[in-house]
């Protein structure tokens, strides 16, 4: 990953909406996240228009499957040249490294293999459902900070992970390995559903590589002085 981007989140129905929003950010070269959502409508065409327009992607699809099958979807995701993908940690580290050797294949020539990351946990995950449905018997946290070294020692790129876990992760994995953290709000913002939040300044206080930002920007009445705000304040700049 270069330098340590802002990264939009473009949680949006369809490629209308999205036009229809970058309109609102013209002449920026943006890092931006297409979902599930976004993807599941358009398909790779919508990677293609947001390529052309000159932005970086992290293509949000979390892949969880067996290793063979996970091995040729990220073949197959590779070829759409995006910056970052990701998978969940849970499919174990035979998956993860699968991941990596389908992204290795699938990379063309001269270009760069995308980076992987895992998700650990859910944030929509508490612990009484770790531990009463999914009978795991271990605390949020040290499944977490576990999948995070399983992600590392199969040969990923980083995880995604709340800004509040990143000083924990760096006690026990070096700063090669990418934190990308989503949950940001600047003071006076709506926090909606999301529960542990940090402002951008924190988050970078507490070393996250990458911060990940919504409703606060694609909401906002001027998503163009929101999104400069966010970014100033992510980078150390005056606000
Ligand atoms: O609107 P908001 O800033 O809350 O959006 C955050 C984005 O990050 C959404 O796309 C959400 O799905 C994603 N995300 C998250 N928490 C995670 C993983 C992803 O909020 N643990």
């Amino acid at each position: 990953m270069n330098g340590r981007p802002l990264i939009i989140a473009l949680d949006f129905p369809d490629g209308k909406e999205v036009g229809g929003f970058l309109k609102k950010l013209p002449d920026q070269k943006l890092y931006v996240k297409v979902g599930m959502e976004l993807f599941y409508q358009e398909g790779p065409s919508i990677i293609d228009q947001l390529k052309s327009a000159g932005h970086d992607i992290f293509l949000d699809l979390k892949l969880h499957d067996i290793p063979q099958t996970v091995k040729q979807a990220m073949k197959g995701l590779a070829k759409l040249d995006v910056n970052l993908v990701n998978v969940h940690a849970a499919g174990g580290s035979a998956m993860m490294q699968a991941a990596i050797e389908g992204l290795e294949a699938g990379t063309r020539a001269g270009s760069k293999r995308p980076d992987c990351i895992a998700v650990t946990q859910l944030t929509s995950t508490s612990e009484a459902m770790l531990n009463h449905e999914l009978l795991i018997g271990k605390g949020l946290n040290e499944t977490v900070l576990h999948y995070a070294k399983l992600a590392y020692e199969s040969g990923l790129d980083g995880i995604v992970c709340s800004s509040l876990e990143v000083p924990e992760i760096y006690q026990h994995l070096d700063r090669s390995f990418h934190t990308i953290t989503p949950g940001i709000r600047l003071a006076e913002d709506s926090l909606n559903d999301q529960v542990r939040v940090a402002t951008p300044e924190k988050a970078r206080e507490l070393g996250s590589t990458a911060i990940v930002v919504g409703r606060s920007i694609t909401k906002a009445k001027d998503p163009l002085t929101a999104y400069l705000q966010m970014k100033n304040a992510w980078e150390g700049l005056p606000v």
